[in-house]
C-alpha cells in the first residue's frame, strides 16, 4: 500500500515543481521580450476561481469543456500586439505549446485543447477587438478578437449602405472565421470573407509582424482560407466593404413532410445556385413531431416586389407569398438571420456573446448533382432515428462560380450545387456521446454516393477530426494530404509549400495544421 501514495506524492511534487516555473518564467521572458509590461492579471491558472470561466467564455463545444478533456496550463489574455508577439517569442523559446483563440467557434475545440501535446498555453485574443470603418475608402481594419457581429455593428453605426459578405453567426471571432473562408448570406452575390480580404497583419514565428507587402503574396494567399493557426497569429484584417441596398428582404417559410417537403427540396436543389444572385435561400432540415420539417431561409439584396417577381420566375414551387416578406436594413437582417427575436436592438451584436452552446458533432459535404428524391427519404429515415439532429444546405453559384479554385485555398466553387452541414446536438454531457457520434457517422457514409467525390470534400472551417489527425509535431504530407485534399484540393500543396518557408519547423501546429515537408 505504502508505494502508490509514495509515488503519487512524488507526481503531486513533480507537477507544482513543474507547474510552478512554467508560468513564472513564462512571464519572465514576456517582459523581457515585450515593448509594453505584462500585469500578472493577463495570466489566468487552473487554480484560480475565474480559470474555467474564462476557459468557457468563448467556447462554443460543450464536448471540449468536460472534465475528461486536457486543460490549459494557464490562459494568458494579451492587452497589446506586443504581448502576442512576446508570447510567440516566449512559448518557442521555452518550448511551450501554445494555442491561440479569437472567438472560440472551432468544432474541435482546437483554439482551447490540445489532445496531442501536453502541456500547452491559450493565448486568447479576446480583449483586441477593435474595429475602424473608413466608409470613404470603402474599407476596415478589424482586430482578430472582435466578433463578426461587431464587425457588421460598426460598419452599419457609419452607413446603412455598406455590409461585409461573412458569416450568419453574429459570435464568430474573425481571426479564425475569415482564415478558413467565412461563408454567408451574401457569397452569391460578393463571395466570402476571405475573398474580401486585402491587407492583413500577421505574427510569424520569429515574433515579427508583417503586413501584406512585408508577408509576400504566398503567405497572404495562404492566410486567406487555409484554416486557424498554421502560418502564425493573425493580428488584424483590412477588409473591403461592398454595397448593399437601405432595404433588403427576408423571409422563412417552412414545410413538413406531409406538405410536400420532400418535392420542394428536390427543386430547390436544382434552383438554389442558378437564382438571382442578390438571392440566398438556405434550408435548413430539422426533427419535429415524428416528421422532418424543413424551412427555407433567405436574403434578398432588394425590396419585397422585385423578391416575388424573382420567385414567381425561378421558385414558384416554394409558394413565397407578400405576407411572407419582411422589408427591413441590412443590419437587421443580420440579426433575422441569427435567430434574434424580431424588434432586438442591433446593439446585442456588441455583446459579442453566442446565443446558444451546445455539445455537438458535425460534419460537411458539397454536392454537384442534384440528390434525388428515393434518397433523400432515405436521409429523413435516418434522421428521424437521431434526438436532435440538424442539416443546413446552402446554396453556391454566383460569385462562388466565377471565382476560380485556386484565387484563395477555399477550393469549393464552379460546379458545386450547395453545401451540406449535418450536426447532431446533445445536452446530456458525454453520457451518451457516443451513440452521437456513431449515428452521425453513419449517415455520412449513408451520403457518399450523392456528394462530391476524389476528394470528397469538406469545409475547414467546419473541422472535422474524423476525416484525419496529425500525431505530435511530426506529421508527415502524406498522411495529412488526405484531409488535406479535403478541405483543400490541389491548393493543400501550395499550403504545405508556404509553411514550409515560413514555418519549417512547425512551431504553430494542431491536430489539424498544415504539415511542413521534412528539412532535406
Ligand atoms: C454556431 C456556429 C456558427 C457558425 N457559422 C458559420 C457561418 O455562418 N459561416 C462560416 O463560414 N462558418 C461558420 N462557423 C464556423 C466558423 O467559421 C469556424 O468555427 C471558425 O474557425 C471560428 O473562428 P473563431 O475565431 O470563432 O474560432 P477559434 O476557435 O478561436 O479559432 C478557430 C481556429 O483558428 C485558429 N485561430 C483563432 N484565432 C486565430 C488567429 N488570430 N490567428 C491564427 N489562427 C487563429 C484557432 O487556433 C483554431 O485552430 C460557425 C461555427 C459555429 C460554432
Ligand atoms: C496559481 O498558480 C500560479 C503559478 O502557477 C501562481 O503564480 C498564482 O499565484 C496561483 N494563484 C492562486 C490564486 O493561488
Ligand atoms: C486570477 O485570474 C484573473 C483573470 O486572469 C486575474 O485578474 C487575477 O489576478 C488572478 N488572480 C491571481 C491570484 O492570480
Ligand atoms: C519525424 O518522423 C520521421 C519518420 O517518421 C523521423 O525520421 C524523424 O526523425 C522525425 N522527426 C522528429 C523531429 O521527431
Amino acid at each position: 500500500m505504502k508505494f502508490p501514495i509514495v509515488s503519487l506524492l512524488i507526481l503531486l511534487s513533480a507537477s507544482w515543481t513543474i507547474s510552478l516555473p512554467t508560468q513564472e518564467s513564462f512571464l519572465h521572458c514576456l517582459n523581457t521580450n515585450s515593448q509594453i509590461s505584462v500585469p500578472l492579471s493577463a495570466f489566468c491558472s487552473p487554480n484560480n476561481s475565474s480559470f474555467s470561466s474564462i476557459l468557457q467564455s468563448s467556447a462554443q463545444n460543450l464536448r471540449y469543456l468536460e472534465p475528461s478533456k486536457p486543460k490549459p496550463e494557464f490562459i494568458f489574455t494579451p492587452l497589446y500586439e506586443s504581448h502576442v508577439q512576446a508570447a510567440v517569442i516566449c512559448s518557442r523559446e521555452l518550448g511551450i505549446h501554445m494555442r491561440v483563440r479569437s472567438g472560440g467557434h472551432d468544432y474541435e475545440g482546437l483554439s482551447y485543447v490540445s489532445e496531442i501535446e501536453t502541456p500547452f498555453i491559450v493565448v486568447d485574443l479576446a480583449k483586441l477587438r477593435s474595429i475602424s470603418v473608413d466608409i470613404p475608402d470603402n474599407s476596415a481594419w478589424i482586430q482578430a478578437g472582435a466578433t463578426i457581429g461587431e464587425v457588421y455593428y460598426r460598419i452599419s453605426e457609419k452607413s446603412n449602405i455598406h455590409g461585409f459578405p461573412a458569416g450568419l453567426c453574429p459570435s464568430l471571432g474573425v481571426g479564425g472565421h475569415i482564415t478558413g473562408g467565412a461563408y454567408g448570406s451574401m457569397m452569391r452575390k460578393y463571395g466570402l470573407g476571405a475573398d474580401n480580404v486585402i491587407d492583413g497583419r500577421i505574427i510569424d514565428v520569429n515574433g515579427k509582424i508583417l503586413d501584406r507587402a512585408a508577408m509576400g503574396e504566398d503567405l497572404f494567399w495562404a492566410i486567406r482560407g487555409g484554416g486557424g493557426a498554421s502560418f502564425g497569429v493573425i493580428l488584424s484584417w483590412k477588409i473591403k466593404l461592398v454595397p448593399v441596398p437601405p432595404i433588403v428582404t427576408v423571409f422563412t417559410v417552412t414545410k413538413s413532410l406531409e406538405e410536400g417537403a420532400t418535392k420542394t427540396l428536390y427543386r430547390w436543389q436544382q434552383v438554389a445556385d442558378k437564382l438571382d444572385e442578390n438571392l440566398f435561400i438556405r434550408g435548413t432540415v430539422k426533427k419535429g413531431q415524428r416528421t422532418v420539417t424543413t424551412s427555407y431561409n433567405a436574403l434578398f439584396l432588394g425590396g419585397a416586389d422585385r423578391l416575388l417577381q424573382v420567385m414567381q420566375q425561378s421558385f414558384p414551387e416554394l409558394g413565397l407569398t407578400r405576407k411572407d416578406c419582411i422589408e427591413t436594413s441590412w443590419i437587421k437582417s443580420v440579426l433575422y438571420i441569427g435567430g434574434y427575436p424580431s424588434n432586438t436592438p442591433p446593439e446585442v451584436l456588441l455583446q459579442g456573446k453566442s446565443t446558444f452552446k451546445n455539445y455537438f458533432k458535425a460534419k460537411s459535404d458539397f454536392v454537384k448533382q442534384p440528390i434525388p428524391e428515393t434518397a433523400l427519404e432515405g436521409l429523413w429515415t435516418r434522421l428521424l432515428q437521431e434526438d436532435s439532429p440538424l442539416m443546413i444546405w446552402n446554396p453556391y453559384g454566383g460569385m462562388m462560380s466565377k471565382i476560380s479554385e485556386s484565387e484563395i485555398p477555399f477550393p469549393h466553387r464552379k460546379g458545386t450545387l450547395f453545401k451540406i452541414q449535418y450536426v447532431s446536438l446533445w445536452e446530456d454531457g458525454e453520457k451518451n456521446a457516443a451513440r452521437h457520434m456513431d449515428w452521425i457517422r453513419k449517415l455520412y457514409n449513408y451520403m457518399a454516393p450523392y456528394v462530391s467525390q476524389f476528394p470528397r470534400e469538406a469545409y475547414v472551417n467546419y473541422r472535422d477530426l474524423d476525416l484525419g489527425m496529425n500525431k505530435k509535431s511530426n506529421t508527415s504530407f502524406v498522411e495529412a494530404s488526405a484531409w488535406g485534399a479535403k478541405y483543400f484540393k490541389d491548393n493543400f500543396n501550395r499550403l504545405v509549400r508556404v509553411k514550409t518557408k515560413v514555418d519549417p519547423d512547425n512551431f504553430f501546429r494542431h491536430e489539424q495544421s498544415i504539415p511542413p515537408l521534412p528539412v532535406k
